[in-house]
């Protein structure tokens, strides 16, 4: 009994050490973004995930996702309640809350487990110069 008890244990601390689990920031707790290293991010695939250039380009060209032109302009409005800021950290690490007129809930879901604060800081940053 006391052997289950210890492996029991063992157990969780494993778990709770192997999981990815550093809870993000509040989007205004980020570290200030680098919109430079944000562009480069950008078109990177980042512990695994797809690169956000992979369905997403920079023109007004539509692909899996919108096209990215004048993106910071448009988004401001485009949530009531939601700045440009709250409204891209959303759509980052929550796709699914928030689906773009005309397109599918195809987002990759899993940022929010592949990006440090400061990736997701920069590449906000670099969307909202966008
Ligand atoms: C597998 C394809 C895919 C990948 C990879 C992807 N996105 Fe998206 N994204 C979409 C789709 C589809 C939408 C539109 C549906 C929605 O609103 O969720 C979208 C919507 C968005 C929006 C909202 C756009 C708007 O006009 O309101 C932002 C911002 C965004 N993505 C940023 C990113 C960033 C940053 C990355 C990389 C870290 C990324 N996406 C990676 C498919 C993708």
């Amino acid at each position: 009994m006391q052997n289950l008890f210890w492996i029991v244990g063992l157990l969780l601390f494993i778990s709770a050490c192997t999981s990815n689990a550093t809870p993000l920031a509040d989007v205004d707790s980020l570290p200030t973004g680098d919109a430079q290293r944000g562009a480069e991010l950008f078109t990177q695939r980042i512990n695994g995930a797809p690169s956000c250039a992979s369905c997403h380009t920079l023109t007004d060209v539509q692909a899996a996702g919108p096209g990215l032109a004048g993106y910071s302009q448009r988004v401001a409005t485009r949530v009531e309640g939601l700045s440009a800021l709250d409204y891209t950290y959303n759509s980052i690490l929550h796709p699914s809350s928030y689906i773009v007129d005309g397109y599918s809930n195809l987002m990759y879901q899993q940022f929010r487990n592949k990006l440090n604060n400061q990736a997701l800081a920069d590449i906000i940053a670099y969307l909202l110069t966008l």
